[in-house]
Order: C-alpha cells, then structure tokens, then sequence
C-alpha cells in the first residue's frame, strides 16, 4: 500500500500550491481538506441554514454528498448536492463563516469519516489543520506549512485577484488573522503542529523552493514507495 502524507498549517501558507503539485509528481491523489468546510458553508449559506445553530449545520452535513474529483486538466472540482461548487469556494462570504462552521463537533465528525474512507487505500496527499494530529494521525509523513501574516495575506490577496475579486490588503490580513485566532483556538481538533511534523517556513521562499525541499524530504523518508 502506498503511504499517505499530510500537509497542515495555517490559512494562506501555500500547503494547497505544494500539496497540489507534490501529488502530480508522486502520482498520490490530493485531497483538499479546506475545500469541503467551503463545500459545506457554501451550501448551508445557500440553504438559508443559520451558521449559528450547530444542530442544524450538523444535519446538514450528515445528508449531503461532498465529492472532489479533477477534470480533464487535472483541476480539482468540488461537488457538493450534486451541484459543483468550485467557483464558489473562495467567495469572501464563505471565507468568513468557515471557521464557524468547521468548530461544530458534528460537522468534523462527519467529514473526519469522509477524510479517512477516501484514504484507506493510502496513496494520498491530504491537506488542512488537523490531519497530521487527528485525520490520519499514522501518515508515514507530516509536514507544517507555515508563513508570516503579512506574506500570507498578500499571497491570498493575489489568489482573489487571479479569481476575479476586488479585495483589500489589509481586509484579507484581518480576515486571515481572525481565521488562525479560531483554528487554533475551537475545542474539537483545533489547528496544531504533530509532534512528528517536518516545519517549513515558506516566508522567504518561492513556491518552486519549497516544492524541491518538500520533493527531497519526501524522497528520503519514504524513499521505496515513491
Ligand atoms: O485551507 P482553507 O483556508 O481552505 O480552510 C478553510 C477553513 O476550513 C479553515 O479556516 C479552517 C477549516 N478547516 C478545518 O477546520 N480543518 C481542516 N482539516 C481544513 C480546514
């Protein structure tokens, strides 16, 4: 069986850019832990649901379908009802109820189950906050992914922009900010380093530099698998 690896950090420190491009290269599938809680608020906004009731959220994500698969050049899609939702994810609106939603103790139930069925067969690359410490707590490796705000901020920022939205610097460092406050902070599997987690500061580095270190170390430590 191949191995699984899991990628953890805080929100815009580049884990979906390596985890993305680490996959294509090993041949692992990535599976983007982030982008099912956007499926999930995506859908509970939509549906009128209050992001404030946690019994509600709860019921939701325990009736609906959530499914990533990529299209014929490769880019993750995200279907979510049967509707695809890709396009939607990174909406402003779903970015700031998240973190609310993900810190219900039954919608992390629910897609915890979800995360590991997809990787029971290993070969899989799986990005988010609490993978290493909880989703796959055995993956034979764990990286932590981190950067400074202000160098988080401005690369999200950009991503808007390529995505078409009008943003604000200082609105999306705020947004981060409070994003990091929650993660780390909520009671159930809250944003956390594994003890056995390789840290990268990707602050100064450029997205090819840390693809080759992650490459190498991937490489050394599970040196017959890929
Ligand atoms: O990686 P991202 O910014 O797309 O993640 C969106 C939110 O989902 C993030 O603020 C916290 C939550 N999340 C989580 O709680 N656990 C995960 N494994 C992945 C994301």
């Amino acid at each position: 069986m191949k191995p699984n690896i899991a990628i953890d950090g805080p929100a815009g420190a580049g884990k979906s850019t390596v985890a993305r491009k680490l996959a294509e290269k090993l041949g692992f599938l990535y599976i983007d832990t982030g982008a099912m809680y956007r499926a999930l608020t995506y859908c509970a906004l939509k549906k009128g649901i209050d992001i404030n009731n946690p019994d509600e959220l709860t019921e939701l994500a325990e009736n609906v379908e959530i499914f990533l698969t990529a299209d014929e050049d490769g880019q993750m899609r995200v279907y979510c009802c049967g509707e695809d939702v890709t396009s939607y994810l990174r909406d402003p609106k779903v970015s700031q109820c998240v973190s609310k939603v993900a810190e219900v103790p039954g919608v992390r139930r629910r897609m915890v189950e979800l995360q590991r069925k997809m990787a029971s067969a290993g070969g899989v690359i799986m990005d988010g906050r609490d993978i290493g410490t909880y989703v796959l707590p055995d993956a034979q490796l764990k990286f932590f992914i981190t950067a400074d705000l202000e160098e988080r901020a401005r690369r999200r920022l950009k991503d808007l922009e390529k995505q078409g939205y009008i943003a604000d610097l200082e609105e999306v460092k705020k947004e981060i900010a409070m994003r990091d406050a929650k993660d780390s902070s909520r009671a159930v599997a809250p944003l956390k380093k594994a003890e056995d987690a390789v840290l990268i500061d990707t602050t100064n580095l450029t997205v090819d530099e840390v693809l080759q270190l992650i490459f190498k170390i991937s490489r050394e430590r599970i040196k017959d698998d890929v």
